[in-house]
């Protein structure tokens, strides 16, 4: 896609109801973020976010694709530890998902855990930029590569993700500048979120876009919609009808009509 110039769409999703929908639209890329941590599970951070986690989300949206890739986000230490252990974790979830990708965090450090990955037949998307496992490290949910040092840094890590075989690479909350001379650097495609419009495609979080927070509107994200709203409003009309008796009515009763004569 990145050599026909035409951009790539990607969307986090988190089980198969959703995963049949966004399929059915066309979006190219599903990745089960270990962003679900925060997202369903009500977390602070993705920190605590675990391998079962993964595969039981992962499994449920490979159920709902038919067309999209389907990428798992790899949780916090199930890669770091060493390559023995990414081995077995990585595999273990194309194994027993049926999804065709996993996600790792980091860059100059984690290349060569991407390259025994690849060698052994597993896709690898990187991600790079603010990495939220490393958020204590960071400081925080901030834009990085904003000096020279830092933005040279971005540039390494990219160049090592790419020449260990990462198939494309994230780049969050990286300045557009800079995440468009990443992009052109690279033969790899880059997908961008707070990277800017220069990124080869696009990955938001499917319930920020929705509008699902009400308490959170990040910056980098747009609503497509107020579902939250939505929701808010269809669930305030069932507990008024319910408590006043408007609902259940008549024609969502059933009857037996020799019953009632009996009576
Ligand atoms: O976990 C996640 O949802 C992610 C995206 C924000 C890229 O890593």
């Amino acid at each position: 896609m990145k050599s026909r110039s035409e951009r790539i769409v990607m969307l986090t999703c988190y089980d198969a109801l959703f995963a049949r929908l966004l399929d059915a639209q066309g979006v190219d890329i599903l990745l089960v973020g270990d962003s679900v941590n925060q997202v369903l599970a009500g977390a602070e951070t993705t920190l605590s976010a675990t391998l079962d986690q993964m595969l039981y989300h992962t499994r449920m949206v490979r159920r709902g694709t038919s067309r999209a890739l389907v990428v798992c986000d790899m949780p916090f230490l199930t890669y770091q530890v060493s390559k023995e252990e990414a081995l077995h974790n990585c595999g273990r979830v194309l194994a027993q998902t049926g999804c065709q990708a996993v996600k790792l965090e980091g860059g100059v450090h984690v290349a060569p855990t991407v390259r025994a990955l690849v060698d052994v037949g597993i896709p690898v998307m990187g991600h790079i930029g603010l990495t939220p496992q490393s958020v204590h490290a960071l400081g925080g949910n901030r834009v990085q590569g904003r000096d020279e040092i830092a933005a040279q840094r971005l540039k390494n890590d990219a160049k090592a993700l790419e020449e260990a075989g990462a198939f494309a690479l994230v780049l969050e909350l990286v300045p557009a500048e800079l995440a468009a001379t990443i992009t052109n650097s690279l033969r790899i495609p880059t997908i961008g979120i707070g990277a800017g419009p220069a990124c080869d495609g696009e990955i938001q979080v499917l319930h920020d876009m929705l509008g699902l927070f009400e308490w959170l509107k990040p910056r980098h994200a747009k609503r497509y919609a107020e579902v939250g709203k939505l929701i808010q409003r269809a669930v305030a009309q069932y507990v008024a009808e319910v408590r006043a008796g408007d609902f259940p009515t008549d024609e969502n009763c059933f009857h037996v009509p020799e019953l009632a004569e009996r009576r």
